[in-house]
């Protein structure tokens, strides 16, 4: 029997992206704290990773799944919804391209911040978010922009320099962050471009270690640095991505001591 792999969930469990979000926590509450959320909403957080918006948003007593295709991580979400006492959310593992365990018209809210837009196919992506979707019901984005010049957008540019071409056909994660890709996306889907808003927003990388402590975290748990670093290894140019990290994080930092680190995306709203 041959097992195939699928490369995009390899990506995420190579890592163990709960590491990265323990400095996302304040931004996750300060969106979830912008969508207005009430108890009587069941919501949908797609590549959820270890809840850094499902948690506060089911803290507001929503009704709140979380899937996603790291099997790590969604233990790690489920562990904390346990540990939190919320048993109102819970994870499962699912891929944002082929949601076929959700029913049509199920979720008031669908949130994705930084996790669908790794999925590949987005005409499926998002063709699945806005049948899962209520007439009626929103669906919010969080992307990276490409081009951007703040953290995350540069981490992405200097981690794939390092790594290996992607093979033929692959769609960029980036894309998510040009709206007029967005717009075709959804409009595709069936939504009218008039409903589909897209404006910039921040998220912060908080942290009390430094910098450089920083990178080695990311260095060591975030599936795109890691594979930049095991490529850069063997072509011996691990010293010259370290240094790109190095100058990307200390200049933008702007913590006196530890690290706080602003980063561009761009915030999509999308009314079914
Ligand atoms: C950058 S992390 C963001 C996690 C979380 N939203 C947060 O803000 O902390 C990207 C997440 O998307 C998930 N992901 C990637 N591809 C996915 C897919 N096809 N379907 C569902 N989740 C996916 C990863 O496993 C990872 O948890």
């Amino acid at each position: 029997m041959t097992t195939t792999i699928n490369p995009n969930k390899a990506l995420w469990e190579k890592g163990d992206f709960a590491r990265i979000a323990a400095t996302m926590r304040e931004s996750g509450e300060a969106l979830v704290e912008s969508l207005g959320i009430t108890p009587d909403l069941a919501i949908l957080d797609l590549g959820s990773g270890d809840g850094t918006t499902a948690v506060p948003a089911a803290r507001r007593g929503a009704s709140v799944l979380g899937v996603d295709i790291a099997g790590n991580l969604v233990a790690a979400g489920n562990a904390r919804a346990e540990s939190l006492g919320l048993p109102n959310l819970r994870f499962e593992e699912g891929d944002a391209s082929d949601l076929r365990g959700l029913d049509d018209d199920s979720f008031d809210l669908v949130v994705s911040i930084f996790g669908a837009m790794f999925a590949p196919k987005p005409f499926d992506v998002a063709r699945e978010v806005v049948r899962v979707t209520r007439p009626g019901g929103r669906i919010v984005m969080g992307n990276w922009i490409p081009g951007d010049p703040t953290l995350v957008a540069q981490i992405l540019r200097i981690s794939s320099a390092y790594s290996p071409p992607p093979p033929e056909g692959f769609v960029s994660p980036m894309t998510w962050g040009v709206e007029d890709k967005v717009r075709e996306r959804f409009t595709a889907a069936g939504v009218p471009a008039e409903r589909v808003d897209c404006e910039q927003d921040t998220y912060t990388f908080n942290d009390s270690r430094s910098p450089t402590e920083l990178i080695a975290a990311f260095k060591s748990y975030y599936g795109p640095t890691m594979n930049a670093f095991d490529a850069a290894t063997a072509d011996g140019e691990e010293a010259e991505l370290q240094a790109e990290l190095e100058d990307l994080f200390s200049h933008q930092n702007t913590a006196d001591s530890g690290t706080s680190i602003p980063a561009t995306f761009l915030r999509v709203t999308v009314t079914r």
